[in-house]
């Protein structure tokens, strides 16, 4: 197992689930069988996250494009993720996790959210980590909500157009108030955003891994931090004054 420096994990770490079709396909089972053993992996990494004392975990769950799938794997999906929630509320609740959900929520099926809702609810005031569920859940997508959110305020008056600046337009996001990612993993091989938090992984540090996603476990989050640790954060400076500062 590799050593990690504890003094200086990553704050937030997000993580684009990607893999669990291919993984079944390998197998010769159909793809939701892929989406069951995802669900493995989620429980131990949120563990093993919750473990580390990490802040913010940020899952892509579901992407405002998976909507386009076949009907039948959505429903599946759905499915799953309601179970899911029912199953973990009482782990939530035992170790301090409180969840929340990125995305376009009124897109979610009502029992869903229904399930959704009350885990929220339940866990709010929980201080250990914030597990965030992106569902439904686009980076352009939230960009623009968030430019409507702003533009209703102008029109209102609460807010003058030249006092929009980064942080105005953070406020309005669905991770107002929490640290940007300092560390993005991507399982299953590709090597792109796929639309996930495109205003908050600026200066994240990417993961690429081919690892699929229901393969993937604690020893591989360990690596991914290990290797985080041993990059050089410079934020646009040079390397000697990234040095001298330790921006995180
Ligand atoms: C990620 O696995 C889960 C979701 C997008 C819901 P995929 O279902 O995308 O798996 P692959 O990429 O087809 O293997
Ligand atoms: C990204 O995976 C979305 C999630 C992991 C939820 P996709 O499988 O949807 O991404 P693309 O289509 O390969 O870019
Ligand atoms: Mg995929």
């Amino acid at each position: 197992m590799p050593k990690l420096d504890t003094a200086a994990l990553p704050r937030h770490i997000a993580i684009i689930m990607d893999g669990n079709g291919r993984w079944a396909e390998q197998r010769g089972k159909p793809r939701i069988v892929g989406h069951r053993g995802g669900v493995e992996s989620v429980q131990e990494i949120v563990r093993t996250t919750r473990e580390l004392g990490i802040g913010v975990l940020t899952l892509y769950a579901f992407s405002t494009e998976n909507w386009k799938r076949p009907p039948l794997e959505v429903q599946a999906l759905m499915g799953l993720l309601k179970t899911f929630l029912e199953s973990e509320l009482s782990t939530m609740a035992q170790n301090n996790v409180s969840l929340r959900c990125l995305g376009q929520k009124d897109r979610i099926p009502l029992e869903v959210r229904k399930v959704m809702e009350q885990v929220i609810k339940e866990t709010a005031s929980n201080s250990g980590m914030i597990l965030n569920l992106a569902l439904s859940y686009g980076g352009r997508d939230e960009i623009i909500q968030a430019v409507q959110q702003i533009a209703r305020e102008c029109v209102d008056g609460a807010i003058s157009p030249e006092a929009i600046d980064q942080a105005v337009l953070e406020q309005h996001l669905y991770t107002a108030g929490l640290p940007d990612p300092d560390l993005m993993i991507r399982t299953g091989g590709e090597t792109r955003l796929s639309n996930f938090l495109l205003w908050q992984a600026s200066y994240a540090e990417l993961y690429f891994t081919k690892i699929l996603w229901p393969d993937f476990r604690k020893n591989d989050l360990l690596h991914a931090i290990s290797d985080f640790q041993k990059r050089q954060r410079r934020f646009g400076k040079t390397g000697t004054q990234a040095e001298q500062t330790h921006d995180y």
